[in-house]
């Protein structure tokens, strides 16, 4: 029995889906702890290629349940449209929604989108998707959850009268288009009749499967340098994405939990604004982007391309409590001749080794380079480390003790079984 979580190392995108899907296979129960369809988690396996918003990434293994927990936000209109893909596609999890979840209303969206514009040049590149308003107003006590749709008259009781206030801000502060009532009544039947079904007492199912000493993983959306207390503050999401999150966006307790591993990409992307200290520009970045799809999941924006920051990383792993590291798109290193690995920063001819917390330090420094001799050769689906190339290993071996840390699973594709797992989770 162990209960692992699986966490974003960086700024998110690094192949968290991938992995769970692969990780999957010996879990009973998988579990999203934070975030909501701002995430995008691709899956390929026997049953196709999905990009995954809400539902957790063991869906396509029979017998899990998966859990969409309490500290997500979700929009139920997303939900709806990907629980018909799964069904049609014939995925054979089963879906439970918290009744503590927090829901995307219309109104947040619509706030979300004039909020950026009002923030002009020193917007955050959200997703646009309603994160942020929405998890405001579950802090400041006026969200609607996931259990008043098992009671409708009084959620549209409660939205009208959050949409007194919504209409003002977005007619009179942002100039926008007021929200119609009736519009917004009528989605909410709607919402009621098409997830009522799904929506659980999560931490009682969970916390029984603890209890039975079944496999269990708890599913991170977003990377631990989006976190909104630990990340690159304020270009961040609203949710604490770091393991931490797993506790209180699912109901169980830390000792609990029996590992944590964190999600890295072999080198980094970032989407939307803030700091990137190893960012790389030019043909360079394009190329890459091009060869490893480097395009949002959720929106298809360009994702910004860089090197393997290990000090961002040394950061993470403290942040997290890691237990190992999980390498994604090993592969994609061998289009380059030589690969580099961010070892420290400098600024103002100083030496840093810790991250900065101040985005303007971090906006400043200069990243030091070690670098590492490329290889010539694919690594692309390979499925076991012996079939690495040498200087590939030497790369993996160099993180390692940069890290000090294991790297317990390599990917080498997008495919479940692209997976090298040098030592079983
Ligand atoms: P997530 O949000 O962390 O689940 O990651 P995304 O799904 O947003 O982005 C990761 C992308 O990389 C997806 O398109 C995956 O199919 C792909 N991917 C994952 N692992 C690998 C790998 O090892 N090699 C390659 N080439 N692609 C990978
Ligand atoms: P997964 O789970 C990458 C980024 C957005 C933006 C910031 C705030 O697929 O790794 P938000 O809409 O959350 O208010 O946007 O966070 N962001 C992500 N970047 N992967 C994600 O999720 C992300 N979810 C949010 O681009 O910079
Ligand atoms: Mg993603």
């Amino acid at each position: 029995m162990s209960i692992t979580t699986i966490v974003g190392g960086q700024w998110g995108d690094e192949g968290k889906g991938k992995i769970i899907d692969h990780l999957a296979e010996s879990a009973s129960v998988i579990a999203r702890y934070s975030g909501g369809n701002n995430a995008g988690h691709t899956i390929e396996n026997e049953h196709g290629k999905f990009a995954l918003h809400l539902v957790p990434c063991g869906i396509s293994w029979p017998n899990t349940k998966n859990i969409i927990g309490s500290g997500t936000v979700i929009d139920p209109n997303v939900l709806i449209e990907e629980i018909e893909i799964i069904n049609k596609s014939k995925l054979p999890g089963t879906i439970y929604i918290s009744e503590k979840a927090h829901i995307i209303m219309p109104y947040h969206v619509i706030l979300d989108e004039l909020e950026e514009k009002f923030r002009g040049k020193n917007a955050v590149g959200t997703t646009g998707r309603g994160i942020g308003p929405a998890y405001s107003d579950k802090i400041s006590r006026s969200g609607i959850r996931m259990v008043e749709l098992l009671s409708p008259d009084s959620m549209i009781e409660k939205t009208l009268k959050n949409l007194k206030i919504k209409n003002e801000i977005i007619q009179k502060i942002y100039d926008g288009k007021k929200i119609n009532e009736k519009e917004i009544i009528n989605t909410i039947h709607i919402w009621a009749k098409n997830l009522s079904s799904y929506i659980s007492n999560t931490e009682e199912i969970i916390n029984k499967s603890i209890n039975n000493k079944e496999n269990i993983i708890l599913e991170g959306a977003q990377g631990a340098l989006l976190d909104i207390d630990h990340g690159t503050y304020p270009y961040v999401t609203s949710s604490n994405s770091i393991a931490g999150g797993s506790l209180t966006g699912l109901g169980i307790g830390s000792k609990d939990i029996s590992n944590v591993y964190g999600v890295f990409k072999a080198f980094t992307t970032r989407v939307g604004e803030g700091p990137f200290p190893t960012e790389i520009f030019g043909k360079d970045a394009d190329n890459i982007r091009k060869i490893a799809g480097e395009f949002g999941a959720t929106t298809g924006r360009p994702r910004r391309i860089g090197w393997f920051d290990a000090v961002a990383a040394k950061y993470s792993a403290q942040i997290n409590g890691l237990d190992s590291i999980i390498l994604t798109k090993l592969d994609i290193l061998d289009h380059w001749d030589e690969i580099k690995i961010c070892v420290s920063y400098e600024l103002n001819g100083k030496k840093l080794s810790n991250f900065p917390t101040d985005e303007k330090i971090l906006n400043k420094v200069h990243p030091i380079y070690e670098n590492i001799e490329g290889w010539e050769e694919s690594t692309f689906n390979l499925d076991s480390f012996e079939k690495i190339n040498e200087n590939a290993k030497k790369f993996l071996n160099r993180l390692e003790e940069i890290l000090e840390l294991p790297i317990n699973v390599i990917s080498t594709g997008p495919k479940r079984e692209s997976t090298i797992i040098r030592q079983k989770l």
